[in-house]
């Protein structure tokens, strides 16, 4: 079966946040089971498109309106990460550096979708299933079904996948000119609240729709920024499918960016040597446990009510316990966080920037990981963690919910709050500290842990069931 899978990010071509890792792993997986998946990105002049080769498969022009752009299509030379991977390079819009951010990041994704629209119908291709990634490519099947323009296209089965339900790339309507030719009859398809919404479109228009957990599916009927009606229209055709983790890439017992490897039958000696790696690195008396935070700091992820948090458990347990932060976002947040590493130097430290490998090594030399995330799609931070042995504490949404079983409910192994407060927070931190006391029951958590089955295996299957019960309604 032909997949075309459509994103902004792919690891390890563009990668900000979690999008990446999902787009970098499961078509590889769903190429292990047998199928024929391909990636199609934006170019990105960054460091993988710089060291790698690329052949140009085709070459066209597009309209955007009244601005003619030229485009082409390169592929990877080789399939090195296991799938065809295709970039779509525009000169002065699709050829930059950074993923996100730009004035007219609009008009960059419509000419991506259109691109890619021409060169599917234009080089005569027929894929089975194309499968969008979030809000960026959701115009894509609003155009296969009611533009005459891509009439040959119109049979094609499509799937959208919400990895982030709160960002929606909402355009004015008077971008209407953007898009090519549609039939003026189906234009309340593209609309919500007044404006074009590709994501309300995308949910619309595709034959199904995904959430990346069951329970976020779910959650997007009482919060979706607005949507909320839509998806409670719309049920039937959302599923949910809890993401996997590339196990090439997480794997302890082989990750070139940790400097020791463990296995799950015996961790505690390797992380107990990345931890002091680590602890040496920020500053930190390895004795104590450590608790860690990465991500991007935003409100989606409590990140605006770590720093009142761990101050408050630093009183309530002076000394006890140690904070690393890697992450960046709301300068804002930043500053709070900065501001916890002034006060409590040799007990807090933060690293403000994104570095993939301290990623590794904070996943691997942490007791802790905190996600108090106010919305969780699906996270994979607590999946990697698992991984690596390290007690994700979270709060019990989305797929944190999915995922981490309390230890105190049977066959547990981390621990769960249910409010986005600083008073969950710090209950959680206590109960962490506790947990460090009792060495046995945290090596039983972490064996526990380290034993589940997180791999993309199982829920590249579940799309691949997806993609076949839409062939057979052709
Ligand atoms: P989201 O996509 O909402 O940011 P996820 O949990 O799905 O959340 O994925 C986040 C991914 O980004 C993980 O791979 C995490 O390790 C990585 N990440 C986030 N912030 C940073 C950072 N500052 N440096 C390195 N990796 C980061
Ligand atoms: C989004 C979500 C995150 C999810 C990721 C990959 O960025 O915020 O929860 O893990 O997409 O699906």
């Amino acid at each position: 079966m032909r997949i075309y899978h459509l994103a902004a990010e792919c690891y390890p071509v563009a990668k900000v946040g979690g999008l990446a890792d999902v787009v970098g792993a499961l078509p590889k997986y769903q190429n292990k089971a047998g199928m024929n998946a391909a990636v199609v990105l934006p170019y990105y002049n960054r460091k993988f498109v710089k060291e790698n080769v690329f052949d140009v498969v085709f070459q066209a022009a597009t309209l955007l309106g009244n601005k003619r752009y030229y485009f082409e299509v390169l592929k990877e030379h080789t399939d090195k990460l296991g799938f065809e991977l295709y970039l779509i390079r525009i000169p002065g819009l699709l050829d930059r550096e950074e993923v996100y951010m730009y004035p007219d990041e609009r008009e960059q994704f419509v000419a991506f979708q259109l691109a890619f629209l021409d060169w599917i119908s234009y080089s005569q291709q027929t894929p089975d299933i194309i499968h969008c990634h979030d809000h960026h490519v959701g115009l894509i099947p609003f155009l296969m079904y009611h533009s005459r323009l891509y009439s040959r296209l119109a049979n094609i089965a499509t799937v959208f996948t919400i990895h982030n339900g709160q960002y929606h790339g909402v355009l004015s309507w008077d971008k209407f000119n953007y898009l090519p030719d549609v039939d003026l009859n189906q234009t309340g398809l593209l609309d919500w609240g007044g404006s074009i919404n590709p994501l309300a479109a995308a949910v619309k228009c595709a034959w199904r729709y995904t959430t990346v957990s069951p329970s976020y599916l779910h959650e997007l009927e009482y919060s979706s920024n607005g949507l909320e009606y839509l998806f409670y229209l719309e049920r039937s055709k959302g599923s949910g499918i809890i993401n996997g983790i590339d196990t090439d890439v997480w794997n302890p017992k082989a990750d070139p960016m940790i400097p020791n490897k463990f296995t799950p039958a015996k961790p505690e000696e390797g992380k107990a040597k990345n931890k002091a790696a680590l602890c040496e690195k920020f500053g930190l008396d390895v004795e104590k446990p450590l608790i860690s935070f990465i991500g991007r700091l935003v409100l989606e992820k409590g990140a605006d009510l770590i720093a009142a948090a761990i101050r408050r458990s630093l009183f309530e347990h002076p000394g006890e316990f140690n904070f690393l932060m890697l992450g960046t976002g709301e300068p804002w947040i930043e500053q709070q966080l900065s501001e916890l590493k002034n006060q409590f130097p040799g007990q807090c430290n933060v690293f403000v920037g994104y570095d993939e490998s301290l990623s590794h090594l904070i996943y691997a030399g942490s007791d802790f990981l905190l996600m108090p995330s106010r919305v969780e799609p699906c996270g994979l931070n607590q999946l990697y963690s698992l991984r690596y042995g390290t007690v994700p504490i979270v709060r019990a949404t989305g797929g944190l919910k999915d995922t981490v079983i309390d230890f105190g409910d049977e066959g547990g192994y981390g621990i769960r709050f249910n409010n986005v407060s600083v008073d969950d927070m710090s209950y959680s931190i206590g109960r962490a500290i506790a947990l460090y006391q009792n060495k046995p029951h945290l090596q039983l958590l972490r064996k526990r842990m380290m034993a589940l089955d997180f791999s993309w295996d199982r829920s590249a299957k579940e799309y691949i069931t997806l993609y076949e019960s839409l062939k057979n309604t052709l």
